[in-house]
């Protein structure tokens, strides 16, 4: 059977990434979350202390900055790394879902990571989610699915997801942070967040997981 291209692209916290995982999973395809080489890249720039207004040197250190997906067999997970360091836990903070918009709306910073996306899915058989996967990392893609949902339900999950790790947040803060990435995602000159022409609109403010994965699962059997 030919390995399609599976895309899933849309607002911060619309349940891409867990729908996108669980679809990999039952297709026996890869995930890329390239949501998380964004938060890395970021993530080392914290640590380095290179100040984004210094475009001189963020655009040096991306030459420093290697991401790697590693399957733990212990866990079952697939661990982000940067620079062979699993730094799945400390990309995942506020801290860094403040600064990451800021930083992936650096042209550079775009054209490096889109390269090793494309890199990452030359041969197919992956499903992907991002902001730009549909319109520029697989224009080609054979499934183009655009997610959303309302501010407040995106919010919430958010909240519940962090209070699993153990992290508490107030909602205005979530909601705030929510909306700020959605404004710089969406208004960014370099491929802006938007549903591209052929990709199709999922609101999942009133879905399950489950029905999110078979709905998407259904989009690709049509392209089967
Ligand atoms: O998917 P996640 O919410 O973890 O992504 C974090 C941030 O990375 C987004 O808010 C967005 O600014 C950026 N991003 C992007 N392009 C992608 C994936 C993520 O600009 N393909």
């Amino acid at each position: 059977m030919p390995k399609i291209v599976i895309a899933i692209d849309g607002y911060s916290s619309c349940g891409k990434s867990t729908t996108a995982k669980a679809v990999a999973a039952r297709m026996g395809y890869g995930y890329i979350d390239t949501g998380a080489m964004y938060r890395a890249v970021s993530l080392f720039f914290t640590q380095e202390r290179i100040a984004l207004s210094n475009h001189k040197e963020v655009v040096a250190a991306l030459d420093r900055i290697h991401i790697t997906f590693n399957h733990n067999p212990r866990t079952g997970k697939n661990e982000t790394c940067l620079n062979g360091l699993n730094v799945e836990g400390e990309i995942r903070t506020m801290y860094i879902s403040n600064i990451v918009s800021e930083v992936s709306a650096i042209p550079e910073v775009r054209w490096a990571m889109v390269a090793q996306q494309q890199k990452m899915g030359r041969k197919r058989g992956v499903v992907m989610d991002g902001r730009d996967i549909g319109t520029k990392v697989f224009p080609d893609a054979e499934v183009k699915v655009f997610m959303t949902a309302d501010t407040y339900i995106r919010a919430k999950r958010r909240q519940q997801e962090l209070l699993e790790k153990g992290d508490m947040v107030n909602l205005d803060d979530i909601i705030k942070n929510i909306e700020k990435r959605d404004l710089i995602d969406t208004t960014r000159s370099e491929s802006p967040l938007m549903q591209a022409p052929d990709a199709a609109l999922l609101d999942t403010s009133h879905m399950t997981i489950e029905e999110q994965v078979d709905w998407v699962i259904e989009q690709a059997d049509r392209r089967l």
